[in-house]
């Protein structure tokens, strides 16, 4: 495990923030040190674990104040997230270092899971306070959101006559309920893969089908209807029509979290009043053996 290095970044442009996330940073990387007393050395690790503590719960409640200024919407979500790393994480890490008695190893095996958790909620929660969205290897994707949400309705409206709202932005594949469930996959230009995951609700399709005043509402419409649905989205969403289609499944509930599960850096739930819209996409470049 190595220390983590500040960098901008990790910024969120909120200096009281930024400021606290640099100094957690310094103090998680204290931990890595090894104490030159090798006689109460446990003495100086627990100081170090105890001052983290103090000082992410400090962190935590101004970071939980500025949400709440901000009227940031995803505010309960993400106070569950720092609730649960007090009870749950915190806890549970620190009885393994009792029990080694503050071990050399198990300080620094606490401290590489500190500072993999602190990196990965600064870039995916805490930038999402700011409405910045980052793939797993730091590219911004808030800029494609709107985009997306205007592709997202005008397939919605031109299909079902609803229009549906982004309701979270760094959506973790949650059961949207009775739903259904498709995947395609792209060939783009330069061996990159485009793929393509959407779940509707089947509440939403029912309504689109009233809507749409079709006389039967059986299995086949709501499936004829999910797939008008996703052809429009996906054609809406490609940005040359000629891509080539690769790959196209209806996946069970099952089949969609397994395929989630393989990462999809973009994730997006739209609702409204009758349903959800989990809306899922990625490209990735295709290694070759010269690659
Ligand atoms: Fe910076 Fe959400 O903790």
């Amino acid at each position: 495990m190595e220390k983590i290095v500040w960098d901008e970044k990790f910024k969120i442009g909120v200096e009281v923030v930024d400021k606290a996330h640099e100094k957690l940073f310094r103090i998680v990387n204290r931990l890595f040190d090894i104490p030159e007393d090798e006689m109460n050395y446990q003495h100086t690790y627990k100081e170090g674990i105890k001052y983290l503590e103090a000082y992410s719960m400090k962190h935590f409640s101004e970071e939980e104040t500025y949400m709440r200024s901000s009227r940031y919407s995803g505010y309960a979500r993400h106070k569950k997230i720092h609730d649960n790393f007090r009870d749950e994480i915190l806890v549970s890490l620190k009885k393994d270092l009792e029990l080694s008695n503050y071990s050399v190893s198990a300080v620094q095996r606490f401290a590489g899971i500190m500072s993999n958790w602190l990196v990965e909620h600064i870039m995916r929660e805490d930038q999402a306070i700011v409405g910045k969205i980052f793939s797993p290897q730091g590219r911004d994707l808030s800029s494609q959101i709107p985009a997306i949400s205007r592709t997202v309705n005008r397939a919605t409206t031109e299909v079902f006559q609803v229009e549906v709202r982004l309701v979270n932005p760094l959506y973790r594949g949650q059961n949207i309920g009775n739903g259904y469930y498709c995947y395609q996959c792209f060939d783009v230009e330069g061996g990159v893969k485009l793929q393509i995951l959407l779940g509707v609700e089947e509440s939403l399709i029912l309504r689109g089908i009233k809507r749409l005043r079709k006389a039967q509402i059986n299995s086949e419409t709501l499936l004829q209807v999910f797939e008008q649905l996703f052809t429009q989205l996906s054609r809406l969403f490609r940005a040359e029509p000629e891509e080539k289609l690769t790959k196209e499944n209806l996946l069970t509930l099952e089949g969609y979290r397994a395929e989630f599960m393989k990462g999809y850096p973009c994730s997006l739930l739209y609702s409204n009043k009758v349903g959800h819209i989990a809306f899922c996409h990625r490209n990735w470049r295709v290694r070759t053996a010269k690659s």
